[in-house]
């Protein structure tokens, strides 16, 4: 059998979700009417042999309580259980930790996922190149930009047999556009590496006293371990061709919301709760059943409603995600914006973000040579008055906007 780890973070990681954090743990913001990390699991319950899935973070227990027991219901096809670190232990330090309970059961295959990606999971395949490569590691790649592959950890492979050659995290000059995509499929040696990397690192710590013991457990996946695996054999990189993208800010969970929405509607047009193209309707858009939308209200693309939501007549939803209990009243116009639990937009009202070019990889653009969000982000309870035209601002929660604004934070 096989067994998957998602690495779902903590509290203290989430911090460029914000505002949106504030209300919900990054890993459980519905994109396409669904936490961000059923689309993962989504993916694994497609691969037979995985039995169990964990989550390892260092998240308060209760905060995966409902999710486990309805995921439990979900995917009968594993069980799902949440490993708590007692702090932030890297990506690597954390599989360390709890190796145990990982490898109980003996799984030969070991699925790990970043929690905080959006991707077309091509899970089958990498299992197919694994076998077939006989890898001891596949890692997901994924093509970007030149320009902004700095910001992500760095591929160099062997053309001809896709072996890893070499992988730096956030390299200085460019190396390579290939970037890792954050899942990888291990075989159990993966832990003598993560033991080789924790003696290298204690060993430097005799010779340098100065670091703490706290700061020797943490040890990364992409520092510490991929570095390690590229210098051996048997380390290879399956290059996707499906979508791809990291959910880091707020404001790109407005991609990651398209994505899902476009991917669903393509392979499962009738799929619960994604509409029907209409007159008012331009899919693909999801909209909760407990939601009501006026039927002159015109959505889409890329739209997402959430549980008892209201559209008012007349109102245009484009590019957006709307949370449970918001309200956009009659005649008022939502476009590239996230809008958190309780929101209301007033009647003849505008709230708008930028449209995003998915290759830029980047949820900032410029405005007048300013750095502006391109999502407009409006946190729990905020309130915008009737008219009032609110462009490419983060609003935090419970705040009455009464007169236009643009390019700001409002606190
Ligand atoms: P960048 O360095 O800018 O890429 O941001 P990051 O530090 O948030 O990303 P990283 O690659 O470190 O994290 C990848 C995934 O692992 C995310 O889903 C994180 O929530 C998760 N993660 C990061 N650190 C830890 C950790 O210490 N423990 C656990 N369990 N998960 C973690």
């Amino acid at each position: 059998s096989s067994k998957a780890i998602i690495l779902v973070g903590g509290g203290t990681r989430g911090t460029r979700f914000r505002p949106l954090s504030l209300d919900i743990p990054k890993v459980l913001f519905p994109v396409a009417g669904r936490p961000i990390i059923s689309h993962a699991l989504s993916a694994l319950a497609t691969v037979p042999s995985i039995k169990e899935v964990l989550l390892i973070g260092f998240y308060d227990d209760s905060v995966f309580k409902d999710f486990l027991a309805e995921s439990s219901m979900e995917f009968p096809q594993f069980s799902i259980k949440y490993l708590r670190e007692y702090r932030a232990l890297g990506t690597a330090g954390g599989l360390y930790h709890f190796r145990d309970a990982i490898l109980k059961g003996h799984p030969y295959r070991l699925f790990v996922i970043h929690a905080d990606i959006c991707s077309s999971f091509p899970l089958a395949e990498m299992l197919s190149m694994f076998e077939e490569k006989e890898a001891k590691a596949v890692i997901l790649g994924t093509r970007v930009e030149p320009q902004v592959a700095s910001n992500f950890g760095c591929i160099v492979m062997d053309p001809a047999t896709k072996k890893v050659i070499h992988f730096v995290e956030k390299p200085e000059s460019h190396i390579s556009n290939l970037i890792n995509g954050g899942v990888y499929l291990f075989d159990r040696s993966i832990f003598d590496v993560i033991a080789a990397a924790r003696n290298a690192r204690a060993e430097q710590a005799r010779d340098d006293p100065s670091e703490d013991e706290d700061a020797q457990e943490v040890l990364r996946l992409e520092q510490d371990i991929l570095v390690r695996l590229a210098q051996a054999d048997g380390f290879y990189v399956y290059e996707t061709r499906g979508f791809w993208r990291q959910i880091k800010t707020a404001g790109s969970a407005v991609p990651a919301n398209a994505l899902y929405l476009q991917k669903l509607f393509q392979t499962d047009i009738d799929a619960p709760h994604l509409a029907r193209a209409s007159a008012t309707i331009v899919p693909p858009v999801y909209i909760d059943p407990t939601a009501s939308v006026d039927p002159t209200a015109k959505l889409g693309p890329n739209v997402s409603v959430g549980p008892r939501a209201r559209v008012g007549a007349g109102a245009r939803v484009k590019e957006a995600i709307l949370l449970e209990d918001t309200e956009v009243k009659h005649d008022a116009c939502v476009l590239y914006s996230i809008l958190a639990r309780g929101v209301k937009v007033g009647a003849w009202a505008r709230v708008e973000g930028s449209h995003i070019t998915p290759a830029d990889h980047s949820t900032v653009t410029f405005k007048n040579g300013v750095r502006v969000q391109s999502v407009s982000i409006l946190a729990q309870d905020v309130v915008v008055g009737d008219e009032v035209r609110l462009q490419n601002c983060v609003v935090l929660p419970h705040k009455e906007i009464k007169s236009d604004v643009e390019n700001e934070v409002i606190m």
